[in-house]
């Protein structure tokens, strides 16, 4: 059994070092119930902290065999803290989750299990060789690009499989990244590949006491087949569930989030006269990305538009001009545009990052400005202007904006989530 993993991360998002932010007991019941396995043997959860998750699956399956493992030695024992009687089927063990060899540490086979929790921290452990050999074994190691960008969230679903039996099932509450970054497009479609991945539901933010983290219920078969179509959810704050949109596996594997699938393509709420659906990446001839980070903004030596300078609402049928007092002349403009990234008359300014980003649309009219790094402007012909400012103006357009953006503490949206949006 070890004991400390205190100064062995890498700076995280999350301000606890391990990664402790507890499941409520809404959320581990909701996670259990999806779960469609009647009587299994052997139920596992890796990181059990306070023992929501396996308190709930306690209760659902009585006769299991329940093992629970935390590293945190100070975490209040599972079963203990939620039970008058102490289970007697219960065995936990304070140890490395992430240790290669956990399976004889903790008296299990590999590939035995039958139902497995889980929510991991959400941390960056400084990197280990034997957190390479966990991802092979689990099948994940061709997925990155860099075997470092493995968080302790893909480390723990990775040990999960590996202790997993064929067909055995894992509930899991996954972060934001590994369900919509780009970065981890391909861990998606080999989990969607090898294994199948029943359903996904999108948890509402500040489900978790202390942080705003998106969060994500999953449900997923070890080697149950390879993933055709994945269920989608989304949970309200009240608990209630959503209804299910359906996504074949090419969609699932650039996003797994409901928000996202449910706002493209809009056709459906479309009236019969309005124009065909069209992706921005038919619209939108470039997106210029300002050069001027926040920081040189105060020296530079003219006005940058950034994120403070984008008009209120002007209502629905009101246009948000950029101020004259960002314009620059037009010699001024051409010895600039040389050195810095300049929008220009026509162009559509919005924020690049920040959890307001949706509401932030401006039109360029005066003249050419300079704009911060925080603004992308979207150059479009006369053809689609007036359609794609109404559209980003719009609730349409706040949603879909809103759904393509991601990251925790800061928001933020990329040019290949823009030219995906559809209006
Ligand atoms: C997000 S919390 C979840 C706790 C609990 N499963 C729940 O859902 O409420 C993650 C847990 O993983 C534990 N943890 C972090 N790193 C660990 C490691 N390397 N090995 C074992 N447990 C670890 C933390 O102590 C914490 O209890």
């Amino acid at each position: 059994m070890t004991g400390s993993i205190s100064g062995l991360s890498r700076p995280s998002q999350t301000s606890d070092p391990r990664g402790r932010y507890y499941t409520s007991p809404l959320v581990s019941q909701s996670l259990i119930e999806r779960i469609d396995v009647s009587q299994p043997k052997l139920v596992l959860e890796l990181g059990s902290g306070a023992g929501s998750l396996c308190s709930a699956a306690a209760k659902r399956w009585q006769d299991a065999k329940l093992v629970t493992v935390d590293v945190d030695c100070d975490a209040p024992r599972p079963m203990h803290a939620s039970h008058a009687t102490p289970r007697l089927k219960h065995a936990h063990f304070v140890h490395d989750v992430l240790d290669e060899a956990l399976s004889d540490r903790i008296g299990l086979k590999l590939g035995t299990v039958d139902v497995a929790v889980c929510n991991p921290p959400y941390i960056r452990p400084k990197w280990r060789s034997e957190f390479g050999k966990i991802l092979e074994d689990a099948g994940l190691s061709g997925a990155l690009t860099s075997l470092f960008d493995a968080g302790a969230d893909l480390l723990f679903l990775a040990q999960n499989l590996r202790l997993l039996r064929n067909n055995g099932k894992l509930g899991l509450i996954l972060p934001d990244g590994l369900v919509t970054a780009e970065r981890f497009s391909r861990v998606r479609q080999t989990l969607l590949r090898q294994h199948f991945v029943q359903q996904v539901v999108q948890l509402p933010r500040g489900v978790f006491k202390g942080t705003e983290a998106q969060t994500y219920l999953a449900v997923l078969t070890k080697r149950g087949g390879e993933t055709g179509e994945v269920s989608l959810k989304q949970m309200g704050a009240d608990g209630r569930l959503s209804a299910t949109i359906q996504v074949g596996q090419d969609a699932a594997v650039k996003r797994l989030d409901f928000a996202f699938h449910a706002s493209r393509p809009v056709s459906s709420l479309r009236s019969c006269d309005s124009p065909a659906p069209m992706s921005f990446r038919q619209a939108v001839t470039d997106v210029v990305r300002g050069s001027i980070c926040s920081s040189a903004i105060p020296s530079f030596p003219m006005p940058v538009f950034h994120l403070g300078d984008f008009p209120k609402p002007m209502g629905e049928r009101g246009v948000r001009i950029v101020p004259k007092r960002f314009t620059l002349g037009a010699r001024t403009a051409q010895r600039m545009a040389h050195d810095v990234r300049l929008a220009i008359p026509g162009d559509i300014l919005i924020a690049r990052v920040g959890r307001s980003l949706a509401n932030q649309v401006a039109l360029v009219v005066h003249g050419p400005c300079v704009i911060s790094d925080c603004i992308f402007a979207l150059r479009t012909t006369d053809n689609y202007r007036e359609r794609l400012y109404r559209f980003l103006e719009s609730d349409m357009g706040r949603l879909a904006l809103g759904s393509a953006a991601h990251g925790v503490a800061a928001r933020f949206i990329s040019k290949s989530n823009l030219f995906d949006i559809h209006f």
